[in-house]
């Protein structure tokens, strides 16, 4: 399929619907070339909800009064052990830019957690650290790490964050990451506040030519009490879209099926696999601080988001004909044919 900028922009804006069924069929096509018609799960445990930075849109940035938590080592790794007896192998550790979550600190839980699962993938999503720090992870046996990029256009990048915040440095984390041997996941919101088809042009671009290892893409959704509480939210049929042009530009990257679009659509997620999703990511977190965890409003934990709730994943999975291995997931550098 042509994905030439001209056509990228037709496809993102077409009003014919045989068009976007072509689009997303061809994604399903490629997808399931390199993957086959297999869904694979991350358990997600958000570690902590404090955060040094003051994201515009986003419900626990700095200034936000919330109430704060953090969890022990020992309570991430019962997390980890209610996923394993669920047939999770890759675990997400996620959280705001916490300065207790120190290297010392953050390694301990790691190898802590490689110890007592050594057939289980370790993904951290702990923000923006330098590059001794990012080494530190990765020598602890950290195999992956998310950083959403959040829009590849500097302009955009400073609508979106605080004048302390660089566009730079995040690009330069992400540089950082792959050069240490990471995979590495990148994404952005859809429909933030100032995104235009020229700002979403420019992260297919710096896909294309980043070609990170997992891309997380989620419509964006107004939190109360931050500066983008008016704004409205992202469109679900444009994150399909944008779903399925990723999958396109890059047949063998890892796409979640985010809890944003779960959020404000009942099947979201099944939606995003038709459009070449491949992943989920189930909430492992403690039932008593997922609430706390708002980056948000009305995010989904319970429900079909527990991880308690995986057989019911797994037949809504089942039902659109796809299967959930017991496997870490891995990106696979097969060739497509
Ligand atoms: N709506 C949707 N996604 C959000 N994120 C943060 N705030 C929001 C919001 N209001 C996303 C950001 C961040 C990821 C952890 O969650 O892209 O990188």
């Amino acid at each position: 399929m042509n994905m030439s900028s001209s056509n990228i922009e037709y496809l993102l804006t077409a009003g014919d619907p045989s068009e976007v069924d072509a689009l997303f069929a061809e994604a399903r096509r490629l997808r399931d070339e390199v993957y086959g018609r297999r869904v694979f799960l991350r358990g997600l445990v958000e570690v902590s909800n404090h955060c040094l930075n003051n994201c515009l849109y986003c419900g626990i940035r700095r200034d936000m009064r919330c109430q704060r938590y953090r969890l022990t080592k020992e309570q991430i790794l019962d997390c980890c052990r209610t996923g394993y007896g669920l047939v999770f192998r890759s675990f997400v550790l996620q959280g705001g830019e916490d300065a207790w979550m120190t290297d010392e600190r953050v390694c301990d839980i790691v190898r802590s957690v490689k110890r007592e699962f050594p057939d289980c993938a370790v993904t951290l999503s702990l923000g923006e650290r330098g590059y001794e720090s990012f080494a530190r992870l990765r020598e602890a046996g950290v195999d992956r790490y998310l950083l959403r990029h959040e829009t590849a256009d500097a302009g955009h990048y400073a609508l979106l964050h605080p004048q302390e915040m660089s566009f730079d440095h995040r690009m330069q984390c992400l540089l950082d990451l792959r050069r240490l041997g990471f995979q590495v996941g990148c994404g952005f919101m859809v429909g933030s506040p100032g995104q235009t088809v020229e700002t979403l042009k420019k992260d297919l671009a710096f896909i294309d030519e980043f070609r990170p290892e997992m891309v997380g893409i989620g419509p964006f959704i107004p939190a109360a009490g931050t500066p983008f509480e008016n704004e409205p939210a992202g469109s679900v049929e444009l994150t399909l879209r944008l779903l399925a042009i990723i999958r396109i530009i890059h047949p063998h990257v890892l796409l979640p099926a985010t809890t944003a679009l779960g959020t404000l659509h009942p099947t979201g997620r099944e939606r995003a696999i038709r459009a070449g999703a491949n992943v989920v990511m189930p909430n492992l977190s403690p039932q008593d601080t997922r609430a706390l965890y708002s980056i948000y409003d009305n995010k989904l934990s319970t429900g079909s988001e527990a991880a308690e709730t995986v057989a019911d994943i797994r037949a809504r999975m089942q039902a659109i004909g796809m299967e959930m291995p017991v496997d870490r997931g891995d990106f696979c550098l097969k060739q497509t044919p």
